[in-house]
């Protein structure tokens, strides 16, 4: 798992008057609106005797522990300290870890990490949202499963044949099956292909855009580690964006949020069909990831055999070694040889400016000689 991407860390539905304690990266935060309902989120664990945050109340725009009443702001920095009494001044060192917040798409995200603005990987940006044309769903739903083989399932064309019945034919035609050409495209942040496939027939009132079988165009890619985009055009009229955005709770659980936006069946009441249909699909992919040895991605591609249609699997692999190389990988040997003895806090960027904190920043993998730099570089790969 890696500090310095934006995880998504609720939905905006689900953020209302209380705050919310919520798990990313196997550590604890504390997620509440302020009075004038600007989303926040801090690092669950109180200074003063590891209280957490979550299970306080919200006073004015502060978090207040429940232990010792000490109260937060939205900055992380603590306000008041009811034992030293009403006039007392707060030491600066009470501070915890405030992280940057951006709510957008119906969804709370929180950029988990210390770089300073202008050098954070973006959001994946939804450039359907709000357009004249397209409407948006967005469901969301956890899995036992490790977030890098799920995004790795997500930018896999060969398994759509034999997971979806949906898209694919299980194997049935096996004369014709073959992942045909991969066009390769690339971002800054990401790298993701689109290629073309046989798709059995539409289904119930989906049969009016294309009445038979037949060529499914559909693109697919990372950004950054945890976001996947998937768009699906099975006829000109009928388009299906996908932006899933994965939040790994832990090395053993991930909270995946999906943003779909389709230009068709525009009505709200078709919303309940769109989302009944992509959980029907995403389960037959959570029972894949669910079951998979071992449950997290080795740490060498020779324990895998690869064939050409793992190639955007394998560039993922590749981005991820290099934001290791930066310096941005916890090291959970480290994270686990201290549990129970030892809280952590991702880094916020507030630490690039003060020093003295309370809390240790979440250990890191070394970053290597030369890569600390933390501007986008990936190498071009073949
Ligand atoms: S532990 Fe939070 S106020 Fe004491
Ligand atoms: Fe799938």
């Amino acid at each position: 798992m890696y500090i310095n991407f934006w995880y998504p860390m609720a939905t905006s539905e689900e953020l209302q008057d209380k705050p919310l304690r919520v798990r990313a990266l196997a550590q604890d935060f504390v997620v509440y609106r302020d009075s004038q309902g600007k989303a926040h989120c801090l690092s669950n664990t109180c200074t003063h005797r590891g209280g957490a945050l979550a299970a306080g109340k919200i006073i004015g725009d502060n978090v207040q522990c429940p232990y010792h009443g000490w109260q937060f702001d939205g900055d992380g920095h603590c306000r008041r300290i009811p034992s030293l009494g009403i006039k007392a001044s707060v030491p600066g060192r009470t501070r915890v870890d405030g992280y940057p917040v951006d709510e957008r798409y119906g969804l709370i995200f929180a950029f988990l990490g210390d770089l300073p603005e202008s050098e954070r990987p973006p959001i994946m940006e939804v450039k359907e949202w709000g357009q004249d044309g397209w409407r948006a769903t967005l469901q969301h739903f956890e899995i036992k499963g490790y977030y890098e083989r799920s995004i790795e399932n997500g930018i896999d064309p060969a398994h759509n044949e034999y997971v979806h019945d949906t898209h694919g034919f299980s194997g049935e035609r096996e004369e014709e099956y073959k992942v045909g050409d991969m066009r390769m495209e690339e971002s800054a942040w990401g790298r993701g292909f689109w290629h073309t496939f046989k798709a059995p027939p539409l289904q119930g009132d989906l049969k009016k855009y294309r009445p038979g079988e037949g060529d499914l165009e559909a693109g697919t890619g990372y950004h950054g580690t945890n976001h996947v985009w998937t768009f699906i055009h099975p006829a000109p009229n009928y388009l299906i964006h996908q932006y899933l955005f994965e939040r790994p709770i832990d090395e053993e659980k991930t909270h995946l949020y999906l943003v779909c936006e389709r230009n068709f069946a525009l009505e709200e009441k078709s919303d309940a069909y769109v989302i009944e249909r992509n959980q029907y699909v995403a389960n037959q992919d959570v029972k894949i990831i669910e079951n998979l040895h071992p449950t997290m991605t080795p740490d060498t591609n020779t324990k895998e055999f690869m064939v050409p249609s793992d190639k955007c699997i394998l560039l993922y692999r590749e981005a991820q070694k290099e934001w290791e190389q930066k310096g941005w990988r916890i090291d959970m040997d480290a994270v686990h040889a201290s549990r129970g003895k030892v809280a952590y806090a991702i880094p916020s960027p507030g630490r690039r400016e003060s020093k003295g904190w309370v809390l240790d920043p979440v250990p890191l993998v070394a970053a290597s000689k030369g890569s600390q730099d933390s501007k986008p570089g990936l190498k071009a790969a073949g």
